[in-house]
Order: structure tokens, then sequence, then C-alpha cells
């Protein structure tokens, strides 16, 4: 029995030389309601997780971030069933440590990771999909910080919605909703607009008024203001349209890309070509 004697010596050792949080970890059980920094811990029911997923419409190529990721389950089934790189960011230290683990049982440990940290002062700029379940006061807390979000960057919201930013959607499942909004990129102002083609060269006065997604505007026509019609804004894609004062409607669409929009137009009477606008 001897020989025995440095087996168990070495696993002593080993137990010893275990981290004492990985050892904490291993008897760690999560309970619903367990407190959180500004939120407790309550999990979004599978098929929620589901939708939230499929109204964002993430794919392999989008980085999906979780706020207050609990289990990080939002984060592991947008790695595992779509195929995104995911981050969850927990307050929770035994949680986020829970939650790595889910993850790497998962077998998805090179896509989707999971972060001890405040989502108050994480930077998650880079992701492409935000989602989060957290408190109604708390998604308006985080909005300045969304709206400046590339645009287009797609954020998911299981039962709270965001005040008077409306959403671009809003799903049902057994009684619990999901709102999704695109982050709309920043057009309010005066912009120089110049059209080529059709036969035409014009420049234009173009004035947008713009509450979060939603946008109206006018366009200086002679001494006339004519109002635009049909105009949209989803992310950095725009459109909108008016009617000339020889009442001949025109058809805008395109990007927006910072102090710069430009795209391609069509009128009733035939005329196409491109168009771009500049920031006053
Ligand atoms: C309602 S649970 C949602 C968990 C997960 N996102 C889901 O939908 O299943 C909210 C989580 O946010 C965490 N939390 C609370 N305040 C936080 C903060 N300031 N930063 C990061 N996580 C936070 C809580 O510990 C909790 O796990």
């Amino acid at each position: 029995m001897y020989w025995l004697r440095p087996a168990v010596a070495a696993l002593a050792a080993l137990a010893i030389a275990l981290p004492a949080a990985a050892q904490k970890d291993k008897d760690y059980e999560p309970h619903v309601g367990q407190a959180g920094k500004d939120v407790i811990w309550v999990p979004t029911p599978d098929g929620v997780v589901e939708r939230m997923l499929r109204m964002a419409q993430v794919t392999p190529n989008d980085y999906v971030v979780d706020l207050g990721a609990g289990d990080g389950k939002i984060a592991i089934a947008a790695a595992k069933k779509f195929g995104a790189r995911a981050l969850g960011i927990e307050y929770n230290a035994d949680m986020a440590r829970h939650a790595q683990r889910n993850v790497e049982r998962a077998g998805i440990a090179g896509r989707a990771r999971i972060v001890q940290g405040d989502i108050f002062i994480s930077d998650f700029s880079q992701a492409t999909v935000v989602t989060m379940y957290l408190l109604p006061a708390l998604n308006l807390k985080l909005r300045p910080q969304l709206l400046a979000m590339r645009p287009g960057t797609r954020v998911v919201s299981h039962s709270f919605s965001m005040d008077d930013w409306e959403a671009d959607e809003t799903s049902s499942l057994d009684g619990r909703r999901a709102y999704f909004w695109v982050v709309p990129a920043a057009v309010a102002g005066a912009w120089t607009l110049e059209l080529a083609g059709g036969g035409t060269a014009e420049k234009l006065e173009v004035t947008l008024e713009q509450r979060y997604q939603k946008i109206e505007g006018s366009v200086a026509l002679g001494t006339m203001l004519g109002g635009l019609r049909e105009a949209r804004l989803r992310g950095y894609l725009i459109a909108f349209a008016y009617v000339d004062d020889k009442g001949v409607r025109r058809e805008f669409s395109g990007r927006v890309s910072g102090a710069r929009m430009e795209g391609s137009f069509r009128a009733d009477n035939g005329t196409e070509g491109r168009w771009s606008a500049t920031k006053k």
C-alpha cells in the first residue's frame, strides 16, 4: 500500500493547487431571483431567446452581445444555433464563471465568451446585435449608448421597451413580449442634394427632421418648400420622395455615411440617375 502514498499526496497537492475560484465554481448553483447589481437573475425562456435572435436575423457574420448574461443562454444560442460570435457581460462573478462553463460545455468556446463586468462601464460598441432582459429604467439608461452605436446595429429586448423610441417590431410568445429596434443613422439637419443623370444636373436644399427612426422633411423648390413623402430611415438606409414644381414625383433611395448620403433616384417621367447629399 506504500505505493499509494505518493499518488494520494500528489492528488492532495493538486487539490490545494486548484484555484479557490475554480473549486467554488464547481459547487456553484445559481437560483432564479438571485441578486445581480441592477437587476436579479431570471432566465429568458428558450422560445423567446429563439424569437429574439430570429427578429434580429442573426447570421454567422454577427457579433452578438448580451447585456446581463445570466447563465449565458442567449450568447450560447447565438453562437451554437446561429453561428455568430457572442459575448455575454455578467456582473455577478460566480454567475459569469458558471456561464463561461456552460459555454465550454456547449462546445462553442471558440465563438462565445462570458466576461464578468458592469454593462454600464463596458464597451460593447463593436456589437452588431445587442440583446437584453433588464428593466425599463435600465433600458432607458442604456438608450443614449445604444443610439450612439453604428447605424444598423440591431437591438432586442425581452419584456421591456425603450419608452418613446418606438420598436420596429414587437413579437409575443406565451404572454411575453420581445421588442426590436434598428439603430438609426443621425440625419437631422440641412443637406445639399445633387442629382446627376437623366439629362439633369441639379442642386437642391433638403431639410430633415428626425425623431429616432422617424423622419420627415422638405425640399426647397424655388420660393416654395415641398414636403417630403414616404420618408423612411432604417439603420443607414434612407428613402424619400417629393413632387417637384412640375408635378413629377421623384423617388430616392440610398445610404447614409456620416455627413454624406448617396444613392439612386427615379422619376415618374422616366428619368433616373444617381444622387448624393452632403450635410451643411
Ligand atoms: C433578468 S437576468 C437576464 C439573464 C439573461 N440575459 C437572459 O435573458 O436569460 C439579468 C442579469 O443581469 C445581471 N446584471 C444585473 N446588473 C448588471 C450590471 N450592471 N452589469 C452586468 N450584469 C448585470 C444579473 O446578475 C442577471 O444575471
